[in-house]
């Protein structure tokens, strides 16, 4: 297995752009293992000021978000275009706060990870169950149900740029995290539905980070786990001190 450990910074709708250049400074320097990747997603606003900073760093930028279509009368959206021209080089799509606050489907989602693929962006594919889905013995049902429509049509060469991100819903921003056991199970099960659609190899490359309240003090415990190659961070990913703490887990 020669997986990396992929830390991913998702700043929200947090950080005015001068904040977001003083913490992407900060991010740049954070010490990190050999085997670990760090990234940042500022929001669309903040990515040039954040973008300066990283040039030729090894911190790889991120966004949040993009339209599903290339452009046009796409009132308030931010194209891939504008995305690439900036220096962004992966983008987060599918979060649960995409899904459940503004309404995006499987099938929008997948319109957009088939765009920024082909535009050779790399995608960070979230997935996660709600609590009710949790309680109804719903986890793997609703989480392959998003892995098979949100990787609807992206072939096995593609699979290289995709990573998956489990985010228990109920885990997000709330301080409750899913015990080590519990995440480790989800992501064992996603990682058997990968190599059902693709393969055995694809599988065993492909990156499942775990988002919802990872901090300094659990992030060690988490990515012990076989199946758990990182994680996608909030709260904890806006304050230099804490983001740096989980970057160096291993150290
Ligand atoms: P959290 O958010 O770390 O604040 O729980 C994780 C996420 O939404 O990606």
């Amino acid at each position: 297995m020669s997986r990396t450990y992929l830390i991913a910074g998702n700043w929200k709708m947090n950080k005015t752009p001068r904040e977001a250049a003083a913490l992407a400074e900060a991010v740049k320097g954070m010490k990190k293992g050999p085997a670990t990747r760090k990234m940042i997603a500022p929001s669309f606003v903040c990515i040039p000021a954040v973008a300066d900073i990283l040039k030729g760093s090894d911190v790889t930028l991120a966004a949040q978000n993009m339209a599903s279509v290339e452009s046009g009368a796409h009132t308030g959206e931010t194209s891939v275009l504008m995305l690439k021209e900036l220096g962004v080089e992966s983008v987060i799509l599918g979060h649960s706060e995409r899904r459940h606050v503004y309404g995006e489907t499987d099938a929008i989602i997948n319109d957009k990870v088939k765009l920024a693929l082909a535009h050779g962006l790399e995608v960070i594919l979230c997935i996660g169950e709600t609590l009710e889905e949790r309680e109804a013995g719903r986890v793997e049902d609703v989480c392959f149900g998003q892995l098979e429509g949100g990787l609807s049509g992206v072939g096995s060469d593609d699979m290289k740029n995709i990573a998956i991100a489990y985010e228990p819903v109920w885990a997000i921003g709330t301080g409750k995290t899913a015990t080590p056991a519990d995440a480790q199970a989800v992501h064992q099960a996603c990682r058997g539905k990968i190599a059902g659609l693709y393969s055995a190899s694809v599988a065993d490359s492909v990156v499942i980070q775990y988002g919802g309240s990872v901090k300094p003090g659990n992030a060690a415990e988490l990515m012990a786990q076989n199946d758990i190659d990182g994680a996608l961070v909030g709260g904890a990913s806006l304050d230099a001190d804490s983001f740096a703490g989980i970057v160096a887990f291993d150290g």
